[in-house]
């Protein structure tokens, strides 16, 4: 190859951050801590900047999403200040932000901060751009485009893909809303626009994670939710002040998932993790791996302003159950199938998971990515746009080549690939390890605290 092209491929293959892991990890029996939960990390600043108080947050996530969310808000006029020990955030009160004109938001890799954002945005004077990196401009904001419009405020963008115009109204309407997709991110969105608009808004919303309404609950907000069987009838009054939000963010589940996967697949090993939230909106990982046979004990069990905390115990598995995993379960883990589909390559028999057509809507085609990481371990998988059926072999044991890139720099695509490397072995390439930031900075340095040996 000419001399030039090996310098071009070195510097492209530097650029892309390779880590290579060519070893299973050994054994462990330790304890963690797992930084702080980023569904509320974000929520805690958005509601935060529209209190008039002064409001605090012990181990707030300082990831790339929680930090661009937190620069978005400076941006409207919303004074923040991170301490070693907390962040302390100055609202503005409703429909207090002060901003330039023409300012343009940057939400980054985050479709939580994009699309609860908007929701706030839709008493803006002037027009406020918002844009993102690669993956989240491939994403969809039909999805809230369309019931933002109905409070009244207007937007301008390429079939619903960023960047997006937002410009608000004087004076918005409550509106009613079926939100059919399960999405958290679209129902937040629509309750924070009801906080800023008279009357009572109506959200029947598919079931999705609840730290919204949890939150607002806390704060006495006018929130009322029946809870139905398929769905819950969220009805928020707006223009109430709002009081300060002092918070001690827990543990994020979804971060502590590849340390439980991790644990699980590995022979004669122990993990106690600390401190973990345990919504039961959350939880759908532990109670999908309880089907597959895997037993893990919560003990201290807590609540913390309506959230559900625990220890959580996790011991090696031998043996793995195939399931037919039902859909009711999916809303519940959606941010840990890539982890549950290298628990059924593990099992024996085949798995089935379905119903499962938003996984593709995430920082990259999570299904598409699931399948293509078990081809390339070499389980027989079978993919439709919104299922996959999972050929186990309990006897796994990777000895080829494997490189995993182009991934739109998804951090669970990354981080899921590192736990593919440590327990089914291999000679693993896994690009784009800065891709850690979105949601979990400290991820390989606790890999390393386990044992794993990566380069
Ligand atoms: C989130 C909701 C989920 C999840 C995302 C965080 C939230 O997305 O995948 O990582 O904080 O509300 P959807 O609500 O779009 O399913």
């Amino acid at each position: 190859m000419h001399i030039l092209a090996i310098l071009l491929r070195s510097i492209k293959i530097s650029k892309m951050h390779l880590i290579k892991i060519k070893k299973k990890i050994q054994k462990f029996n330790k304890v963690l801590t797992i930084e702080g939960d980023k569904s509320l990390s974000i929520r805690w600043a958005l509601i935060a900047s529209q209190s008039k108080y002064k409001s605090r947050s012990i181990n707030l996530l300082l990831s790339e999403d929680v930090i661009n969310t937190l620069k978005c808000l400076k941006k409207l006029g919303v004074k923040v200040k991170i301490f070693k020990k907390y962040c302390e955030i100055n609202g503005v009160g409703l429909n207090g932000f002060q901003y330039k004109k023409n300012i343009i938001l940057n939400a980054g890799n985050s479709g939580t901060l994009g699309r609860l954002i908007m929701g706030l945005l839709i008493h803006s004077k002037s027009s406020i751009k918002l844009i993102g990196d690669k993956s989240l401009s491939k994403r969809d904001f039909l999805r809230i485009i369309k019931p933002l419009k109905k409070f009244g405020a207007h937007f301008k963008s390429n079939s619903g893909k960023l960047p997006i115009i937002i410009k608000g109204t004087n004076n918005p309407k409550p509106i009613s809303f079926d939100e059919m997709k399960g999405s958290a991110q679209v129902k937040s969105s629509l309750m924070l626009a009801a906080l800023n608009t008279k009357g009572e808004t109506i959200i029947k919303a598919k079931k999705s994670r609840n730290h919204s309404e949890l939150l607002f609950k806390h704060l006495k907000l006018p929130i009322k939710v029946l809870r139905k069987k398929n769905y819950d009838l969220i009805k928020v009054k707006g223009k109430k002040e709002i009081p300060a939000l002092n918070y001690k963010i827990p543990s994020d589940i979804s971060s502590c998932a590849f340390f439980i996967v991790l644990t699980i697949l590995t022979k004669n090993s122990k993990l106690k993790i600390r401190d973990v939230n345990i919504n039961p909106s959350r939880i759908g990982i532990l109670n999908i791996l309880k089907l597959m046979g895997v037993k893990i004990r919560k003990t201290n069990l807590r609540d913390y302003k309506g959230e559900k905390i625990a220890d959580l115990l996790i011991r090696s598995t031998k043996k793995i159950r195939a399931i037919n995993c039902p859909p009711k379960l999916n809303s519940s883990a959606i941010d840990e199938f890539l982890l549950i589909f290298l628990v059924a390559a593990k099992a024996k028999g085949v798995s089935y998971f379905k119903n499962l057509s938003e996984l593709n809507e995430k920082e990259s085609p999570r299904l598409k990515w699931g399948s293509k990481i078990l081809n390339e371990m070499g389980i027989k998988n079978i993919l439709t746009n919104k299922s996959i059926k999972i050929y186990g072999n309990p006897n796994l044991d990777i000895k080829k080549k494997i490189i995993i890139k182009n991934f739109l720099k998804d951090h669970r695509v990354f981080m899921t690939s590192v736990i593919a490397a440590l327990i089914f072995g291999g000679d693993w390439s896994i690009a784009n390890k800065d891709a850690i930031n979105t949601s979990f900075p400290t991820f390989l340095k606790k890999i390393k605290y386990l044992g794993a040996k990566i380069h």
